[in-house]
């Protein structure tokens, strides 16, 4: 059921106003509510609302013209659509007056039934399809403001879904070295207890016995050393997640240069197999930026086509590319391993993901590198399937690194 539409019929003449009502009575939905002056049509104006003000133009005290420029100027009454109805008032006076004052329309008298029961019918379909507008504006804007409140709940819930297997796998990480090396010095607790106590009674040792026992605790504390040191890198590893920007040394570089000097470092360690980087970036590709990180994201690279890519095989062609684009350099990073599944490229810059777990991996490589292009270096870093085969990285770095945000 449409919302009912609401007239003022202004007349000082009580007459005018009795026929108007016989008339609007024959429309359906309309409700009609009649002020004998200008200044009562203002003071119902404040108390009710109006769709539509039917206004006589005579009128002592306050005329029609000034009813109009009072309606005009309240905010409230502005958008009401006004109709002057008037014996005297032409054309050309109307449209120099009464457009001015906010009136859309003006009716002659004698007023013609039909003539005004059409322009009320035009102004009710108006006014309907505007609140049917305005009625989905809302349904729209409740829609979107549903749909970021899911969005942020979902984003919510997605950071917590990652948070659970990064704790469960920082646990399992941290278990194996640290359970090893509880074993490991009970047994010695054990040992040296009853070493000590042997040597407490005045008991005689043989010399193969303090070495058996001897030599069983220096394993042991290597075991242990072992153990400390992996937890160790663990956790340094995990404190390296929260990349520490006050750390990194900003500077301008050529990428060439960086590039090349790590390159030549990891040559070293390859120089006995088959696997190759090629690199082609040209010169004076200048950068105001941090070296350090990028040095530390093409070793992890490197480091993961050598483990991951090129596993059980006997070559492997790295090359690394880039180019200018815009304010942003572009770097191709591509190798021709054994490629990722889709599984694993839409996990790979997770925390903790790593398909090493208990061989050496930790998971970290990846995040780490993530966290430094995303934030540091002010970039974005994309894994795809190489081609012809292997993995292709693409690494946007910002020209001018954003300011760090303060440690
Ligand atoms: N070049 C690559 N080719 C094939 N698989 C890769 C490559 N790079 C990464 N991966 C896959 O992505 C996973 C995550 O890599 P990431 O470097 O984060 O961890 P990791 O190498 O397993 O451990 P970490 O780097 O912490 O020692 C790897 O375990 C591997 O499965
Ligand atoms: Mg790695």
């Amino acid at each position: 059921m449409p919302e009912c539409f609401n007239i003022l019929v202004v007349d000082d003449n009580v007459n005018n106003r009795i026929t108007m009502r016989a008339l609007l009575g024959r429309l359906p939905n309309i409700a009609m509510m009649e002020a004998g002056s200008g200044a009562e049509c203002l003071m119902m104006t404040v108390e009710h609302i109006f769709h539509l003000i039917l206004l006589d133009v005579q009128m002592p005290e306050m005329d029609g013209f000034e009813t109009a420029l009072h309606l005009q100027m309240t905010e409230r009454t502005r958008n009401i659509p006004i109709v002057f109805v008037t014996a005297t008032l032409k054309a050309e006076e109307f449209s120099r007056r009464g457009y001015g004052l906010g009136a859309v329309d003006y009716l002659a008298k004698p007023l013609d039934d039909n003539l005004l029961l059409n322009r009320v019918r035009l102004y009710q379909s108006l006014h309907e399809r505007e609140a049917t507008l305005e009625s989905h504006a809302r349904d729209l804007q409740d829609a979107l403001d549903r749909l970021r409140v899911t969005q942020d709940k979902l984003v919510q819930s997605e950071k917590l879904a990652a948070l659970s297997p990064i704790v469960a796998a920082v646990a399992h990480e941290l278990n194996t070295p640290i359970g090893n090396c509880m074993t490991v010095s009970s047994t010695l607790d054990v040992d040296i207890g009853t070493l000590y106590a042997a040597v407490e009674k005045g008991e005689t040792l043989k010399r193969s016995q303090l070495l058996d026992s001897l030599g069983r605790a220096r394993t042991a504390s290597q075991l242990i050393l072992r153990g400390m040191f992996r937890t160790a890198e663990l956790v340094s590893n995990f404190k390296q997640v929260a990349v520490d920007h006050a750390s990194s040394q900003r500077r301008t570089f050529d990428l060439k240069d960086i590039v090349g000097g790590v390159v030549m470092l990891m040559n070293t360690s390859l120089h006995k197999t088959a696997y190759r980087i090629q690199v082609n970036i040209p010169g004076s590709l200048w950068l105001d930026s941090y070296p350090g990180p990028i040095d530390q994201i093409i070793s992890n690279l490197i480091n993961n086509s050598v483990l991951h890519g090129f596993e059980g095989r006997k070559e492997g062609l790295i090359s690394i590319e880039a180019q200018e684009d815009g304010d942003y350099i572009r770097l191709l990073y591509h190798d021709d391993g054994c490629g990722m599944s889709d599984e694993v490229k839409q996990h790979v810059f997770d925390p903790f993901f790593t398909t090493r777990l208990g061989k050496g991996g930790s998971g970290l490589g990846m995040s780490i590198c993530y966290n430094l292009v995303t934030g540091l270096l002010g970039g974005t870093i994309e894994v795809a399937d190489g081609e012809p085969s292997g993995s292709l990285f693409t690494i946007l770095l910002a020209r001018k690194a954003p300011l760090a945000a303060s440690p």
